[in-house]
């Protein structure tokens, strides 16, 4: 090799938290200027690493080179000082602030933002336009979605001069069309001289944009790939949980007739502009529905009306054949209702309460939480103890805080509370986001076994093999309208996505 040193080079890290040993010996090596990802099961450590190399954490052992130069972060700010970036699993923006605001904010110290409005629009956009990073400067936060976010978060790393830039599973909020514009940007970091970390669980992707491959198992570095063309999905899968890669199925039919679910011409204004428009479905037992579209289309709003969280102008919304205007969300929980969020630190976990709490979020007036008035806190424990038996939680008890559960793990233990409930009618958004490939088929099957018992479906994913291979019947749904209705029998990801975009023929817009 040349005398150029690593970008990054991490020897011999060790993190321990209580109970757990998140990092036991992790060897990295990065070059510069190259996409190096980093690939493992849930809970093997990943993100830990990765805060431990942001100066999020401070490793218990081990040493962190960057640039060939030894350093001690003791935060963030540190490693950001030598050109250190990262996005994170979850956004942390404002959203109540405007898109240039939150690049700024953090980064001015007592400066007050409007005297560099000017200043920092032009950084701005001189970034934007070089990375093929496209946001409106000026557009709220709140209104954008996930992946415009996604741009937003990495601008705000480039603009504090990141040129070690890490992402903790970038893709798994964005549709295909979204993942090839990323790539696309990150290969155009790295023209410039920028390195580039990335965790992924999408096998496929990594092997089509990394330069080199760090496979992490259980704390440990497994194995490094330094020419991704020689191996397959299929390995890398094997070096990560040594089982084979499994495919989305459902089988035969098992769809009855009566109608667990029925959205009758529901429409959602803000203002004089239709978020939903006139949506009509229905989602027999036995069936699963699936609802493709682009982020932002209305799809988040649809689920968020049946759930009754959100109050929609008009329409009709049917569980089990009874109508379900002007009941609340608990007593629609009560029916049988069981919902999978798209956001799970928002609206699926209390990060700071113990798992035997949550398993219970959603479902407390129902057994086996409640007694009576009371919560049943030993029956509660033993439900929680078979969740994370059953689904795969890996942890070191029910007593610990949500937050100390690795981004897959806290996904499976949503899915779980919710599959346990034994609900009749499902409305899941993106049920396998960021599991690893071993439990996403534990998920699939669970899916399987209740569907065949009779459950209703709705399924939304940005995971168009999961969308095609588990539904019984597809939508479209493009700016609030079902645009589309496909068979997932014949039709490709390819002529999806065009459904998606508008651009197949026929859709109307
Ligand atoms: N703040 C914390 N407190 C206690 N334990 C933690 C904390 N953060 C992580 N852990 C534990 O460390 C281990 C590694 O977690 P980490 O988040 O690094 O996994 P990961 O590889 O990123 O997984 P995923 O693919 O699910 O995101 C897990 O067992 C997790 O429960
Ligand atoms: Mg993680």
């Amino acid at each position: 090799m040349s005398s150029v040193p690593s970008a990054i080079e991490l020897r011999d890290i060790v993190k321990r938290f209580p109970g757990v040993v998140a990092n036991n010996g992790v060897n990295l090596t990065v070059r510069p200027a190259t996409i190096h990802a980093i690939v493992g099961e849930n809970g093997a450590g990943k993100s830990t690493l990765m805060k431990t190399l942001y100066g999020a954490h401070r490793p218990d052992e081990g040493t962190i080179e960057v640039d060939g130069v030894e350093q001690h972060f003791r935060s963030p700010r540190d490693a950001i000082a030598v050109g250190i970036g990262m996005v994170f699993q979850h956004f942390m923006l404002a959203d109540n602030l405007t898109v240039w605001e939150n690049v700024v904010l953090g980064q001015e110290p007592g400066s007050s933002l409007r005297l560099n409005r000017n200043e920092a629009r032009r950084r701005l956009s001189e970034l934007s336009a070089r990375y093929g990073l496209h946001v409106d400067p000026d557009a709220v936060i709140g209104d954008l979605g996930v992946g415009s976010r996604q741009r937003v978060e990495i601008l705000k790393v480039l603009y504090r001069g990141a040129r070690i830039i890490i992402l903790d599973e970038p893709t798994a909020v964005l549709v295909p069309q979204e993942v090839e514009e990323l790539f696309a940007s990150l290969r155009e970091l790295v023209a410039s001289g920028s390195t580039v970390i990335f965790i992924s669980h999408k096998l496929d992707e990594v092997l089509s944009v990394a330069d080199a491959i760090t496979v992490i198992r259980q704390g440990k570095t497994v194995a490094e790939v330094h020419d991704p063309s020689t191996v397959t999905a299929r390995q890398l899968a094997e070096l990560m949980v040594g089982s084979e890669l499994p495919k989305p199925t459902t089988g035969a039919s098992t769809v009855r007739d009566e109608k667990a679910l029925v959205v009758a011409n529901l429409t959602l204004r803000d203002g004089t502009r239709a978020i939903l428009d006139d949506v009509c479905l229905e989602a027999r037992r036995g069936e699963i529905v699936g609802i493709a579209g682009v982020e932002g289309n209305g799809q988040t709003e649809l689920l968020e009306c049946i759930l009754g969280v959100q109050a929609a102008t008009s329409g009709r919304i049917e569980l089990g054949g009874l109508d379900m205007s002007g009941v609340g969300t608990r007593v629609r929980r009560e029916q049988g209702l069981g919902y999978i969020p798209e956001d799970r630190h928002h609206d699926g976990l209390m990060l700071s309460a113990p798992l035997w709490e949550n398993a219970a979020l959603g479902h407390q007036t129902q057994t086996p939480a409640a007694k009576g008035a009371w919560i049943d806190r030993v029956g509660l424990r033993r439900h929680t103890d078979k969740i994370v038996h059953d689904f795969d939680v890996r942890t070191p008890g029910v007593d610990v805080a949500a937050y100390a559960l690795s981004g897959g793990n806290q996904q499976k233990l949503i899915v779980g509370r919710e599959m346990t409930a034994a609900p009749k009618v499902l409305i899941a958004a993106h049920p396998t986001r960021g599991i690893d490939v071993g439990a996403q088929a534990a998920v699939w099957e669970s899916l399987r076994v209740a569907r065949a018992e009779g459950l209703g479906v709705l399924l939304v994913s940005a995971d168009l093999d999961e969308l095609i291979g588990l539904s019984d019947r597809l939508l479209v749904i493009l700016r609030g309208r079902i645009v589309a209705t496909l068979d997932p029998q014949t039709i490709t990801p390819a002529e999806l996505g065009s459904y998606m975009t508008g651009a197949h023929a026929g859709v109307a817009a």
